[in-house]
Order: C-alpha cells, then sequence, then structure tokens
C-alpha cells in the first residue's frame, strides 16, 4: 500500500466510555466516535494498518480497520495497552476521568431520599501510553474545552509527555461533539497549526498528514 503513512501502525481510540451504575444505568458522555473513526479511515486511505479501540458507538467500522469494541475506560485502558506496539497512538476517545467505585449488582431502588454516588478516578490511558516502555513514536492526545484552548492544550501536552495535541472549542454551535464538522489547533513543542473549521472527515485527513509531516 502506498501513501504517508505506508507500513505504519496507527493505534487509534474513539468514542465515549461507559461506566456502569447498575445493571440499567451508567455515565457516560457527549462524544460521537465521529472524529476518531475519520481519523481510522483516513489512516488506512494513506497507507497505515489500523487497530480502532472504539467505546459505544453505532458507527460503521471503516474498510480495512482492525475494531475492537469496548465499554468502560477500563476495557479500553486494557484493549489500547494490549495493541502496542504501534508506530503512532491518537488518543481521540473521550474517556470517562470518574468511574463508580462499586458498580451494583442489582438495579439500585429510589428510596425518596437523596443518593450520593462515589467515584473514583480512572488511568490516564494517554499518559500511560506515552510513558510505556513500548511508547508509539508519536502519541498525539486531545483536548475539548470551553475556553483558554492554548493555555489548558499546552499544559496537557507536557503533563502528558505528548509529541501533539489536537484541541477544539465545545460549546460552539456546529462544533465539536456530535457535529459532523469541527476545527482543530493542533500544537507541539516548537510549533502549532490551525485546521479547518471543516467536515470531520476532511479534517482527520488534513490531521494525518500534519502527523506524518511530524514522524518523518
Ligand atoms: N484521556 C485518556 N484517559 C483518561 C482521560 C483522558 O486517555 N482517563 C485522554 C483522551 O483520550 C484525550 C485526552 O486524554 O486524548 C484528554 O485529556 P484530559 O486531560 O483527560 O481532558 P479532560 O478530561 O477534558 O481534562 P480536564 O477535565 O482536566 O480538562
Amino acid at each position: 500500500m502506498s501513501g504517508v503513512l505506508a507500513g505504519r501502525r496507527v493505534l487509534i481510540s474513539a468514542g465515549p466510555t461507559y461506566e456502569d451504575i447498575d445493571p440499567v444505568r451508567f455515565l457516560g458522555n457527549r462524544s460521537s466516535g465521529k472524529m476518531g473513526f475519520a481519523l481510522a479511515a483516513a489512516a488506512v486511505g494513506r497507507g497505515a494498518s489500523v487497530v480502532l479501540v472504539a467505546g459505544p458507538t453505532a458507527l460503521v467500522t471503516p474498510g480495512r480497520v482492525r475494531r475492537i469494541d469496548v465499554r468502560s475506560a477500563a476495557q479500553m485502558r486494557e484493549a489500547v495497552l494490549s495493541a502496542l506496539p504501534a508506530d503512532i497512538y491518537l488518543g481521540a476517545a473521550a474517556v470517562a476521568d470518574y468511574t463508580p467505585r462499586v458498580t451494583a449488582g442489582e438495579k439500585i431502588k429510589k428510596s425518596g431520599e437523596g443518593m450520593v454516588l462515589e467515584l473514583v478516578p480512572t488511568a490516564d490511558i494517554l499518559a500511560e501510553v506515552a510513558a510505556h516502555p513500548q511508547r508509539p513514536g508519536l502519541v498525539v492526545g486531545f483536548a475539548a474545552e470551553t475556553g483558554n484552548l492554548e493555555h489548558y492544550a499546552r499544559g496537557k501536552l507536557e503533563a502528558k509527555r505528548l509529541d501533539m495535541i489536537a484541541a477544539n472549542l465545545v460549546g460552539v454551535p456546529g462544533s465539536g461533539f456530535e457535529s459532523d464538522h469541527n476545527a482543530l489547533s493542533v500544537y507541539w513543542q516548537d510549533g502549532q497549526r490551525q485546521l479547518g473549521p471543516t467536515a470531520k472527515t476532511r479534517l482527520a485527513g488534513e490531521l494525518l498528514d500534519l502527523v506524518a509531516e511530524r514522524l518523518s
């Protein structure tokens, strides 16, 4: 296969995670998975072999992509770490930062009183991949922020020891979660680039061309 990513192994996480409270309830988020799936299709189109670890989503698997379906942050972590080594990791999933301390085995009944749900932090998959003995040559994180985009994105770039971070503003109509369009501000140690606003499919291609550029 020819293309700027020919012979490269690309590992992508996509979608939300669901953290179960009991057999009928969970904590989720508004990630659609569209950006991660678009990245998988664009990577295949550029000659890469692609593993896509997907949280709950109804999206169709792009052609020639090996998809691993997961539900929780813990399952996503397990699947991502098991899929290493890779040349590139794109952490596009909206991984839950917290999960219920216990998942009830039976449906929780209402008591008429208020209730408190105890949450514990999940492992940071992206930071673990970046610190892994089999660290991919390029580790790319994503950040959805409601303001102070560059400040928060660069903070994450450094704190998680990433090579690149693609940040977008959420809470803006026609962009971000659930939308087919988005714009990205991409930052790395000594540079940055603005991509879009455009369709997520096209944005994915532009981001992968930038990734390929930075890798070589
Ligand atoms: N991420 C991850 N594992 C987690 C949480 C996040 O791999 N448990 C990854 C996401 O895939 C994404 C990036 O980290 O690439 C998002 O960064 P994060 O700091 O988690 O963003 P927020 O959760 O929005 O953090 P904050 O609340 O500090 O803004």
